[in-house]
């Protein structure tokens, strides 16, 4: 028996149940710690989502069937991997499926922090516009600027191709992990030794590195006050990468010109200086959020829990 955590697209729903016993929550209330361990004791596998903390704490529960998480979603920081691993329960991901309609998102927040989309917008809705002018509302122009990429993996590289071949923009990365020099050279993006040579010569700063404690707060205050005074923050990686206090002291101080965020420390609540700054753009976590992704993503979950349950290896296994 699988319990699937929330509401998913239709057509994931159909092969769920077509294929397996599934617990489906067409009502889509998220499950509360106690609800996960009363899952984790009932099922032989999960479909969860970013919104469940599979602590190590709900992972310890007793009496314990679930062998398999079947995350749905590339990221899998809400989900203590140690613990799982501690306990003999496999996780697997969504990986490659996401990565086009992410890299789409990140292009937008970088677009709509350039171009003051979201303040444009909010000043003709609200009635504001008393028509064109030469002055009026000027942005930063996007082409043929600087793109540092924190983290050259699938995403980064995705955004790489629309930046540097789409809009002439000039790429440069740090990843630890760097991709072999001819992949990113085809992409046009040139490797930095280190995040703070990236961060010192951008323009605009993207950040594609997972969540994991190594890079919670990598966008420190230290951090942010090398990037240019000119320069913007794009998020549509994790929330916890970025000091969300120090960003709000960097952008009340001008020390940086703007930030795109799609992804906060705290989801669902956003720190309330961030949401009274015109020169903020903030998404409610859409970087993998078109029909199409979602579908694919719930598939590739699903196949996941096909493998395990006949018996082959995982797919996409991260744990
Ligand atoms: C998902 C994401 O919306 O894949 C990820 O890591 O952040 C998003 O695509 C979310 O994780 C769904 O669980």
């Amino acid at each position: 028996m699988v319990i699937v955590t929330r509401r998913l697209p239709e057509p994931v729903h159909q092969a769920l149940t077509r294929e397996f016993d599934a617990r489906l929550n067409p009502d889509d209330r998220p499950l509360t710690a106690d609800g996960l361990r009363q899952a984790l004791g009932t099922a032989d596998a999960l479909l969860t989502t970013v919104t469940d903390k599979l602590t190590a704490d709900v992972l310890s529960a007793e009496p314990r069937r679930a062998k398999l998480v079947a995350n749905f979603g590339v990221g899998f920081n809400n989900i203590d991997i140690e613990a799982a691993k501690a306990r003999g329960i496999a996780v697997s991901n969504t990986p490659d499926v996401l990565t086009d309609a992410t890299a789409d998102l990140a292009m937008t927040l970088l677009l709509m922090v350039a171009r003051r989309t979201g303040e444009g917008e909010r000043h003709l809705r609200g009635g504001q516009w008393t028509g064109w002018r030469p002055t009026h509302m000027l942005g930063t122009h996007v082409t043929g600027k600087t793109l540092g990429l924190v983290g050259m993996g699938r995403i980064a590289r995705a955004v790489a191709q629309r930046a540097h071949h789409g809009f002439g923009m000039k790429v440069i990365y740090h990843d630890p992990y760097p991709p072999p020099p001819e992949v990113a050279r085809a992409l046009g993006a040139e490797p930095r030794q280190t995040l703070e040579e990236v961060l010192r010569e951008a323009d605009f700063v993207s950040l594609h590195c997972p969540a994991t404690p190594e890079t919670r707060h990598l966008m420190n205050r230290d951090r942010l006050a090398l990037m240019r005074p000119d320069a913007f923050l794009v998020n549509s990686a994790r929330g916890d990468v970025v000091d969300e206090a120090a960003l709000v002291d960097a952008l009340t101080s001008r020390r940086i010109a703007g930030a795109a965020l799609d992804v906060f420390e705290r989801e669902p609540q956003v720190t309330q200086a961030l949401t009274t700054m015109d020169n903020v753009v903030l998404l409610p976590h859409l970087g993998s959020a078109t029909t199409e992704t979602r579908v694919a993503m719930g598939m590739r979950a699903f196949e996941n829990l096909q493998r395990f349950f006949s018996g082959q290896p995982l797919r996409d296994r991260v744990a």
